[in-house]
């Protein structure tokens, strides 16, 4: 039978005959979209229904915003693009002097250390996001937002190297510094464990030991890497910048800071999202382990960036902020805390991420970056 093609068919011969129709009714090859959608091939493609969609292993159809079942991850990424900035818009020129004739050799070292570390772990940060999770999504309200975390990472990426780049730090020993010291090293290498477990090429959702593998992967790298490591990660230059040295590097990572506080709160909700849809609970022994590596690892790394103390912070401040912030996101996502009776240890640190608030203290800039709303934190 000689079939008519239409040029607005580009996809799908026209049936035109009433035998083309029944025929087409019967036996027409399903779309993806037919698939996905549960509905029989051939007939007119049902309405996603919002129930229908899952965090991971869904079957509605993927390429369909709305409706929305999650309308927080759309709200997240309507946020995130009110936090639009770019490192090129903050001065550098005085860090450059601050660097080179201000700071202690103490100092330096603390800076380039929190330096090389960060460089790191915003690749591994968008590379989790971008490679590992964003695929096992099956809504596209998580993607989106996602997509948007990717660029952000590549933007903190960017960030860290305009820094290097101003102040005329050597690059190529930077960037490498995380390959030759074990104590930065033992934090990347971490991250890149959990990462490997999960980007498989045989790594199968509908398994539940790999569901809760891969729910024990997001866990990490949302409360930890990026809830605590990141969010700790920032303070010995924000205690420089407290002291009115290297203002516009602790500028650049008070805008990442915000960033990473809505990854991670994000985050945390797909985590507990997840939980309850798979009717999941996190392995407390798993837990555990992954609490006691992150905190060794976290020790070692505060012991070695604050071998010298510097003025107004030490290794030790550095661990037990660790601490206390991992109970607080313990407590986000509803699990245990891990180490029960931390005290904040840095009270300044939770001031020092609101970028209004340290703005007018230390009178760095007048430009108010976010471009609607009111800056909000966690
Ligand atoms: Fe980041
Ligand atoms: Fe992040």
């Amino acid at each position: 039978m000689n079939t008519t093609y239409h040029f607005d068919d580009w996809d799908t011969p026209a049936p035109r005959t009433a035998q083309d129709t029944a025929a087409r009714t019967t036996s027409a090859v399903p779309s993806p979209c037919d698939a996905a959608a549960g509905t029989p091939p051939g007939l007119a493609l049902a309405p996603v229904n919002a129930a229908d969609k899952r965090i991971v292993n869904g079957k509605a159809d993927i390429n369909q915003l709305a409706p929305f079942k999650y309308p927080w991850a759309w709200e997240f990424f309507l946020k995130a693009n009110r936090n639009h900035w770019t490192p090129l818009e903050i001065s550098m020129a005085q860090d450059v002097h601050d660097y080179h004739h201000k700071l202690s050799a103490a100092e330096r070292h603390v800076f380039e250390n929190v330096l090389a570390y960060l460089t790191t772990s915003d690749i591994l940060a968008m590379r989790n996001i971008g490679l590992a999770v964003m695929e096992k999504m099956s809504a596209p309200e998580l993607q989106i937002y996602q997509a948007r975390q990717v660029y952000e990472e590549a933007l903190h990426t960017w960030t860290y190297q305009h820094c290097i780049e101003s102040i005329g730090l050597d690059q190529q020993e930077i960037y490498n510094r995380y390959r030759v010291v074990p104590e930065i090293h033992g934090k990347i290498a971490l991250a890149n464990r959990r990462l490997e477990r999960v980007m498989r090429a045989d790594f199968d959702l509908t398994d539940r030991a790999n569901l809760h593998e891969f729910a024990l992967s997001y866990f990490f790298f949302a409360v930890i890497f990026e809830g605590c490591w990141f969010y700790n990660g920032f303070t010995p230059v924000f205690a420089l910048q407290r002291r009115g040295l290297m203002k516009g590097a602790a500028e650049q990572l008070q805008y990442i800071m915000r960033d990473e506080v809505l990854h991670c709160a994000f985050g945390i909700r797909v985590v507990r999202e997840l939980l309850k849809e798979e009717t999941l609970t996190l392995d407390p022994q798993a837990l555990r382990t992954l609490w006691d590596e992150a905190e060794a690892a976290e020790h070692a790394y505060a012991s070695f960036i604050l071998r010298d103390p510097i003025l107004g912070y030490n290794a030790e401040l550095h661990v037990r902020q660790f601490r206390f912030i991992a109970n607080r996101r313990a407590r986000q996502v509803g699990v245990e805390e891990p180490f029960p009776g931390a005290e904040n240890a840095l009270p300044w640190l939770d001031e020092q991420a609101n970028l209004r608030k340290e703005k007018n203290f230390f009178e760095t800039r007048v430009t108010e970056y976010q471009t609607g709303g009111a800056l909000a934190w966690d």
